[in-house]
């Protein structure tokens, strides 16, 4: 298997675009199971988990062309139903076509994501959401079958008890074709919903509210293709700044959206670290060593779990004590263990780590098993001395557009090797 190999040590410098955001484009490719014809996305990031999306969908008859960061979906009416567990098992995200696959055929059968590497993660709430909007949900040999007597969703009310972020973009995509008006409350405001939203309504349909905590829908007759392009991915832009505070670089980023990043600038600033909006985009830098902040997780705009390895990595380089809490997933702390054998000193007592300052890392062959735990050891990796080896790099080619050579052009030393090298 493939891994990074980084010498740390150079400060990053220079100019980076950020790429479409993979959480808004796994929602929004599935929407394209809403109407017929052809629909072409534009800034589609090329990662992994977007070949794994069109792999779903071509399963459920719709045809994908991908080229570099254009997917164009050919949606024609068929008879399949069905997420299997193949896929279903490499990217939970596939449960995404739920919603639209019940909205559009009154039907769907999924498997069950189980468990995955971060927690247990249930989809109760997308459930009960169908449920209230007329669909009978029975469990069988591992899957969910949902399926709607009147052959049409009726919209209803649904109070989310959480709110669940790819729940909430189920619901609108089944609420988008029902009949009548549903309101979902306490429904996930995070950016990748609103701009969900805005792909639906040029679709169509009648979204108001995407981005705040009720989100109402006016179910119509039929949608129609869309021409769209992503927004910029908020979570790779964060990282990014952080790998540029963490190295004591100063690096441009192109195309961020700051508004997506208030609570992570927030915190960034606090430490130290200068952000500063310029005409072509985001400078970030900074010096080592930082002020030690404390971080909770929170539902957006709170700050993103998603971001909260990456910002553990900065917590390390101060001189003081900081204390993460991490209230989304039950077991996000997986990169604690690897950070501590490259020098760090963090301690976990149950959903909270104590990070204290060290006066540096040093590199160590390491690994993680999810996303955003292999991002933070990326970046550690970016400052300590010495050589990092990153194993399981499959986990940041499903989320990081072509992470090395962006970094390799910010002047970091860092190489993929290949398993037969
Ligand atoms: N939850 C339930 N019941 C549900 C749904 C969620 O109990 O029916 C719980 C989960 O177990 C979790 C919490 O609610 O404890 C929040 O989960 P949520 O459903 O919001 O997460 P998600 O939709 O599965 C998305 C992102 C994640 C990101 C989270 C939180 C996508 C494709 N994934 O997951 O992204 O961490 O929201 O912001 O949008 C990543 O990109 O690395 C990643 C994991």
């Amino acid at each position: 298997m493939d891994s990074i190999r980084i010498v740390g040590g150079a400060p990053l410098r220079g100019n980076v675009k950020i790429s479409g955001a993979k959480n808004a484009a796994l929602p929004i490719l599935c929407s394209s199971l809403l109407a017929n014809g052809e629909h072409v996305f534009r800034n589609v990031p090329d990662l992994r988990d977007i070949v794994t999306t069109t792999a779903l969908l071509g399963q459920l008859g719709v045809e994908a062309k991908l080229t570099p960061s254009v997917v164009t979906l050919h949606t024609r009416t068929t008879d399949a139903r069905e997420a299997p567990y193949d896929l279903v098992k490499q990217m939970r995200a596939s449960v995404l076509v739920l919603g639209p696959l019940v909205a559009r055929y009154g039907e769907a059968r999924v498997s069950l994501p189980g468990g995955c590497a971060i927690g247990a993660r249930p989809i109760d709430q997308h459930l009960k959401g169908l449920e209230a909007m007329g669909a009978t949900i029975t469990l069988e040999h591992g899957y969910v079958h949902a399926k709607v007597a009147a052959g049409r969703l009726r919209g209803a009310e649904v109070v989310l008890d959480i709110p669940t972020v790819t729940g909430t973009e189920n619901l609108m995509c089944a609420a988008a074709l029902a009949k009548g008006r549903t309101t979902l409350v306490n429904a996930a405001r995070e950016p990748e919903v609103e701009e969900l939203g805005r792909v639906l309504n040029k679709m169509g349909a009648d979204v108001q509210g995407a981005g705040t905590d009720v989100i109402t829908i006016d179910g119509v007759e039929g949608l129609h293709p869309v021409d769209h392009a992503i927004m910029a991915d908020r979570i790779e832009a964060g990282t990014y700044m952080v790998a540029a505070a963490a190295t004591g670089g100063d690096v441009l980023l192109e195309g961020v959206t700051l508004e997506h990043l208030e609570a992570l600038t927030a915190k960034l600033r606090r430490a130290g670290v200068a952000i500063e909006r310029e005409a072509s985009g985001v400078r970030v830098s900074g010096t080592p060593p930082y002020r030690a902040v404390d971080v909770t997780t929170a539902p957006h705009p709170g700050f993103p779990t998603d971001m909260q390895a990456q910002l553990m990595v900065l917590m390390c380089l101060t001189r003081g004590q900081s204390v993460i809490t991490e209230t989304i997933f039950e077991n996000r702390f997986m990169h604690v263990s690897e950070l501590n054998r490259m020098g760090a000193q963090i301690e976990v007592h149950g959903r909270s780590a104590t990070v204290h300052g060290v006066p540096s890392l040093e590199g160590a062959s390491v690994m993680a098993t999810d996303l955003r735990a292999s991002a933070s050891l990326v970046v550690a990796g970016l400052v300590a001395q010495g050589t990092t080896d990153v194993q399981r790099v499959y986990h940041l080619d499903r989320g990081y557009e072509h992470i090395e050579q962006k970094l390799a052009a910010l002047g970091a030393n860092i190489q993929r090797v290949k398993s037969n090298a």
